[in-house]
């Protein structure tokens, strides 16, 4: 059992940080093209313009809340007048609020790509394991805090995790690695925090490495060009986060149409 907590606690965090910064690496040598959103608001644009914002603004206060929480040691804020309880209030309220947004921005976000036809043929492999892995993460931290913190269900006016988590986490990234400090946590915080790191693992496999360049990237790159083509008749080159962009039939039977319709009521070329 010690060995096992000395992993989950000790190795498996490190092995995910290494996947990340290996990953980030390998992708930007070997598919800059591919660095990108993928973005589906060609396709559906009137539930991304709700969905999306909440989500992202959702999770910048999420992000706050986090470096807030498990950077900044108790001793410091304690020391600038904050008190214990007023620091729970502030971190609580906000964070819970963030949470919500965040988990109906992300509702929103898989709901379009699974009612709408375009946007879900465009959603790859690679997309649905990270909506998968994203969504655990969320909702595992969205439930802690709501259960623990906000509802207080184990009646201990919340769960002081500035006195686990947070100094493991420190000293883990010193590589001061004090599996115990993680023994007494309750399992929903335990749960989230491996969730989390397994997301970070995947991170640069998927699309969400747009966090990296949004949005400073976006202003100076060139556009993004979007073609539809005929899965039936073009050579695909395939990349594990880039698979080809499919249509549905109706879509390519009227492209069709279209084009001969226009090539017939263009004007001959003169030679
Ligand atoms: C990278 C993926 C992660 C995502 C998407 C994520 C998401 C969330 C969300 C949505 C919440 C609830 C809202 C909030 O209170 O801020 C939360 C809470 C929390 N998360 Fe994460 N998290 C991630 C990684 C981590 C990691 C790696 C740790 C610790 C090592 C961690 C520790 C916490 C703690 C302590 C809370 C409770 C904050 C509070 O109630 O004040 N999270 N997380």
């Amino acid at each position: 059992m010690e060995y096992f907590e000395n992993f989950l606690w000790g190795a498996f965090p490190w092995l995910a940080i290494v996947a990340f910064f290996v990953g980030i690496f390998w992708r930007w040598r070997t598919d800059q093209f591919g660095w990108t959103t993928h973005s589906t608001q060609i396709y559906e644009s009137k539930l991304l313009r709700v969905s999306s914002p909440l989500f992202h603004w959702g999770m910048v206060f999420v992000i706050v809340g986090h470096l807030m929480g498990l950077a900044i040691p108790k001793s410091w804020t304690q020391s600038v007048g904050i008190s214990d309880e007023f620091y729970h209030l502030i971190a609580t309220y906000p964070g819970a609020l963030a949470a919500i947004a965040t988990c109906l921005g992300l509702a929103g976000l898989i709901y379009r790509r699974v009612v709408n036809r375009s946007v879900f043929l465009a959603t790859s492999r690679s997309d649905k394991v990270m909506y998968v892995l994203l969504g655990g993460a969320i909702l595992t931290g969205t439930i802690a805090t709501l259960t623990l913190q906000l509802f207080d269900i184990q009646g201990t006016h919340g769960y002081d995790y500035r006195e686990s988590i947070s100094p493991w986490l420190r000293n883990l990234l010193i590589f001061n690695i004090q599996p115990e400090l993680m023994s007494e946590v309750p399992w929903p915080f335990k749960l989230h925090v491996l969730a989390g790191f397994t997301l970070i693992a995947v991170w640069p496999f998927t699309r969400l490495v747009h966090a990296f360049s949004a949005p400073v990237g976006y202003v100076n790159r060139p556009y993004v060009v979007y073609r539809s083509r005929d899965s039936r008749t073009t050579d695909m080159r395939s990349h594990v986060a880039w698979e080809p962009v499919r249509s549905p039939h109706s879509q390519l039977d009227r492209d069709t149409d279209n084009n001969k319709r226009a090539d017939k009521t263009r004007p001959p070329r003169s030679s």
